[in-house]
C-alpha cells in the first residue's frame, strides 16, 4: 500500500470512528432517563453545557477539516526554473491543449481560461485517478503547475455541466520520457 492510500485509510477510518461514536451519544441521550425540569434545574449549567458540546463539535470539524486538506487534487503551484508551459482553452465543446505534449519530470504550468462558459479542466492517470483539477472561466486565466512523474497518456475530462455535449469534452496530455 503506498503512503497516500494508507494515509486516506487512516483517514476514513477516522472519520468513520468519530461518525458511530457520535451516533452512540446521540443514541444514549434519547434513549437514557432525565429527571424532567423543574424550577430547581439549573439552567446555567445546561448552558454550559451546550457551550462545551459546541466547542468539542467546532474542534472536531476543524481537525477533520485540517487532516483532509492534503487530499484535496489541487497541484502545487511553486514551479522551479526551466517549467514547461501549456495554455489551455476550453470551449463548447472541446478543449485547444497547446502543446499536448510534455516532458516527465518537470514541472508543467498550465494557463487555463474558457472561451464560452465555465469548464472543468481535470487531468486523470491510469487509474482514473485525478491528479489535479481547475475550474477554465471566461475571461480570467488560472494557473495551475503540476509534475507527471511517469511518462504515458493523461486523460483530460471536462468536470463543469458546460451543456448538452458536456461529456464529450475530453482528450489527452502525453507525456514523454525525459530526453
Ligand atoms: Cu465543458 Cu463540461
Amino acid at each position: 500500500m503506498n503512503p497516500t492510500a494508507y494515509a486516506i485509510a487512516v483517514a476514513y477510518g477516522a472519520v468513520s470512528f468519530v461518525a458511530v461514536v457520535g451516533l452512540l451519544v446521540i443514541w444514549r441521550s434519547t434513549h437514557s432517563e432525565r429527571p424532567r425540569r423543574t424550577d430547581e434545574t439549573d439552567t446555567a449549567r445546561l448552558a454550559h453545557g451546550e457551550k462545551a458540546w459546541f466547542a468539542i463539535a467546532v474542534a472536531a470539524l476543524g481537525v477533520l477539516l485540517l487532516a483532509t486538506l492534503p487530499f484535496i487534487p489541487y497541484g502545487d503551484n511553486a514551479a522551479g526554473a526551466g517549467q514547461q508551459t501549456v495554455a489551455v482553452d476550453g470551449a463548447q465543446f472541446a478543449w485547444t491543449i497547446t502543446p499536448r505534449e510534455v516532458t516527465a519530470g518537470v514541472p508543467v504550468r498550465f494557463t487555463v481560461t474558457a472561451a464560452d462558459v465555465n469548464h472543468g479542466f481535470a487531468v486523470y492517470n491510469d487509474d482514473n485517478v485525478m491528479l489535479f483539477q481547475i475550474q477554465a472561466v471566461p475571461d480570467h486565466s488560472s494557473d495551475i503547475v503540476y509534475t507527471f512523474n511517469e511518462p504515458g497518456r493523461y486523460q483530460v475530462v471536462c468536470l463543469e455541466f458546460c451543456g448538452v455535449k458536456h461529456h464529450e469534452m475530453l482528450t489527452t496530455i502525453t507525456v514523454e520520457p525525459p530526453a
